[in-house]
């Protein structure tokens, strides 16, 4: 669907337009996710510190050292229980809000789709296969507990799995705009550190590896405004979607389903290979495949760079025990504490990368740590934050 004033598509991220009930309960589901992402969290670790590791210390000798044996003891306080189960519910409850009110608008959205992949006013594309097989770690449970999970399609060029991964995003963050800068996210801040850090690195071509509905890619257009960039994902919905969305933002990315372990591209033909919130929700076999993948594809002096949860090797046994929550059925990411567990340096060695070339570091998010700090923080004159609640982001990879 085109303006008809302008040659613009529509704006596919602002047609679920809630319905006064609806906005309320969105309204409700986020400030229930912050209170229990913060204040219950905040007063669960005081129990342990208080009164748990106090109490175990006295009858074994020893605190509980491990993030396992910190849950042993955990999962019988009333306190951990409660903040469990309201977690859990608050994160069923993020995409139950907008469900309503993207079913409602779900033709309309369909045809911007359509029109945008049609036209593609912006100079990006659209690449889709329907005959590619989705992984099973996809396919078997529905990953973030999001009915359908990335990749079901209920109808033809169906958008509604993107829809509810955009829309139910600004109720999971509570409330950040699905466009572009998506400011302080993962995209901006790792774009920024690379121009900060390496300002002499020009990347030509940039792939976003699982990039759902693309929003990390928007920041490399904004710092990198003559780089070509990429993302891929295995799930149609998502990626017509983002389509959609750059199309209207006059963004010209080009995205394509793919499975990140067996990619299309050729040999050498980018300079940055990222990925984000990806990597956890992999069984390690397939990490390595994606390692040693980003590896062919990098030009000589490229880099492949993630962001992740932070391994246990670099946070406290309870900080550890806290993260991996989202394992297993809690939040369905069977690979979560698995991943978490991994030598990440060890990884990209056996993957190909040459050891002298490992990088890993925290980078502050660019939105709330502040542009002077950021540049002090580039410069090496500033320590990034501790990570938790978003105030850096955890990032590793390697030169090629
Ligand atoms: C948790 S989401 C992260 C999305 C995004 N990078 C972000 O930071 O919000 C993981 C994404 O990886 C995609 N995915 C999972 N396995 C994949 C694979 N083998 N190849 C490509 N994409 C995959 C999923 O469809 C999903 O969109």
């Amino acid at each position: 669907m085109l303006d008809q004033s302008t040659t613009r598509s529509s704006d596919i991220s602002a047609q679920a337009v809630p319905t006064q009930m609806e906005e309320a309960r969105q309204g409700f589901v986020s400030a229930l996710r912050k209170h229990v992402m913060v204040d219950l969290a905040g007063e669960m670790r005081a129990d342990f510190e208080q009164d748990v590791k106090p109490k175990h210390l006295k009858k074994h000798r020893s605190e509980p050292a491990t993030p396992r044996d910190i849950k042993k003891v955990m999962e019988h306080r009333t306190l951990y229980r409660m903040w469990s189960s309201l977690r859990y519910n608050a994160q069923e409850m993020v995409w139950a809000s907008v469900l309503d009110s993207v079913e409602r608008k779900l033709p309309e959205m369909i045809k911007i789709a359509r029109d945008a992949a049609k036209h593609n006013p912006a100079g990006g594309s659209l690449r889709l296969s329907p005959d590619l097989e989705i992984p099973r770690y996809v396919s078997a449970l529905d990953v973030h507990l999001m009915p359908g999970c990335f990749h079901s399609e209920h109808t033809k060029d169906d958008v509604a799995q993107g829809a509810v991964q955009a829309y139910g995003g600004n109720v999971f963050r509570g409330g950040f705009r699905h466009r572009k800068g998506n400011p302080g996210g993962v995209g901006e801040s790792i774009a920024q550190y690379m121009k900060h850090a390496h300002p002499e690195f020009e990347p030509k071509r940039i792939l976003d590896l699982g990039c759902n509905t693309g929003k990390n890619l928007y920041p490399y257009l904004d710092v990198y405004p003559e780089a070509e960039v990429h993302g891929v994902d295995v799930g149609a919905p998502l990626l017509r979607f983002g389509h959609a969305v750059a199309s209207h933002e006059n963004l010209p990315v080009h995205f394509s389903q793919q499975n990140a372990e067996n990619l299309d591209f050729e040999d050498n033909s980018f300079d940055i290979v990222t990925s984000s919130f990806f990597l956890h929700e992999l069984p390690v076999k397939s990490t390595k495949a994606v390692f040693a993948e980003a590896r062919r594809l990098l030009r000589p002096g490229g880099i492949m760079i993630h962001m992740e949860l932070p391994p246990n090797s670099e946070v406290d046994p309870y900080y550890g025990f806290y993260l991996d929550w989202d394992t297993g059925p809690n939040n369905n990411e069977p690979f979560y504490a698995d991943f978490r567990n991994q030598d990440m340096a060890a990884l990209c060695k056996e993957s190909g990368y040459g050891t002298d070339k490992y990088v890993q570091l925290l980078v502050p998010n660019y939105g709330t740590f502040g542009e002077n700090n950021f540049a002090a923080f580039c410069n090496g004159d500033m320590p990034a934050p501790k990570h938790g609640n978003g105030a850096s982001w955890f990032v590793f990879g390697s030169w090629a």
